[in-house]
């Protein structure tokens, strides 16, 4: 079954000078997919992640998310559908400070008003899963990136969402923490069924995805799926990004 369909999509950013930032992108992502998206700076990659997370509305084209548009949904029922079928990691982690780690990570279902109880559970369920039982009662500045990065996670996936979208998440990490970001990912991919949306920068972020779709100037330029290995994904992705080079002529290594 197809979670997410992208129909045609258009994005352009009026202002002083308008920016024609995505065109015509046409995709469409398997229920359990962990796919990534790749692309130089500027290729568009944040304005895709922020059209299927609902950030931020098309210009043109549709957004399918389980069946469903939620560009023509009601704020209200907008709120509640991000609430309970999205979940978002960002790059710089958007904990709140003044709050515990417990705290950021129960937040999404105190908005849900869920049962004290069910929601103390729910919290030592998602924080032994990600390794951070032990600084539940920290504040975010006590804890180190990798750790601030596994509390969003905790956050992002205690609601049960069936899309979860990541903006760069390993791209304030170290290369340690990163591989325990992407392993948590990884095995939420594969244990619970949820679809991923990962962009990144970084072959080895992406290997973890089983395809990665690349943007070229707000264009889909080509995608490539994993194999058995992990480690022959890495090198393909290695390979197909030097190949690029800056030339677009030389996209034609990519598959189509
Ligand atoms: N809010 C905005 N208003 C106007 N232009 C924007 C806005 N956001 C992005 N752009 C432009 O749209 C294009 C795509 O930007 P986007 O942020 O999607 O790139 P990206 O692939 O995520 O880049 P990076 O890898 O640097 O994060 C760029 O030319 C950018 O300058
Ligand atoms: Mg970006």
């Amino acid at each position: 079954m197809n979670m997410l369909e992208v129909k045609q999509l258009d994005k352009i950013y009026s202002g002083k000078v308008a920016t024609h930032a995505l065109t015509n992108i046409n995709l469409t992502v398997r229920q359990g997919q962990f796919v990534g998206i790749m692309g130089p700076s500027g290729s568009g990659k944040t304005t895709l992640l922020n059209m299927v997370s609902t950030i931020d509305k098309p210009s043109n084209g549709e957004v399918m998310i389980n069946g469903k548009n939620p560009n023509t949904m009601r704020k209200g029922a907008l709120a509640e559908f991000r609430r309970r079928e999205l979940g978002f990691v960002f790059q710089d982690f958007n904990l709140m400070d003044t709050l515990t780690v417990e705290e950021n990570i129960v937040l999404p279902l105190t908005l849900d008003y869920r049962k004290l109880r069910e929601m103390e559970q729910l919290v030592q369920q998602m924080a032994s899963r990600l390794g951070i039982t032990n600084i539940l009662g920290k504040r975010t500045y006590e804890i180190s990136g990798g750790q601030r990065q596994r509390t969003a996670i905790a956050r992002a996936i205690i609601a049960r969402p069936s899309l979860i979208l990541a903006d760069e998440p390993t791209g304030s990490l170290d290369s340690k923490s990163a591989r325990i970001v992407m392993e948590s990912l990884s095995s939420i991919n594969v244990e619970d069924g949820t679809t991923i949306m990962l962009v990144t920068h970084d072959p080895l972020a992406a290997s973890y995805c089983d395809r990665i779709i690349f943007i070229k100037d707000g264009e889909l330029a080509g995608e490539i799926q994993r194999g058995d290995s992990r480690q022959a994904f890495y090198q393909q992705i290695i390979d197909t990004l030097s190949s690029w080079g800056g030339h677009a002529d030389e996209l034609s290594s990519v598959r189509l």
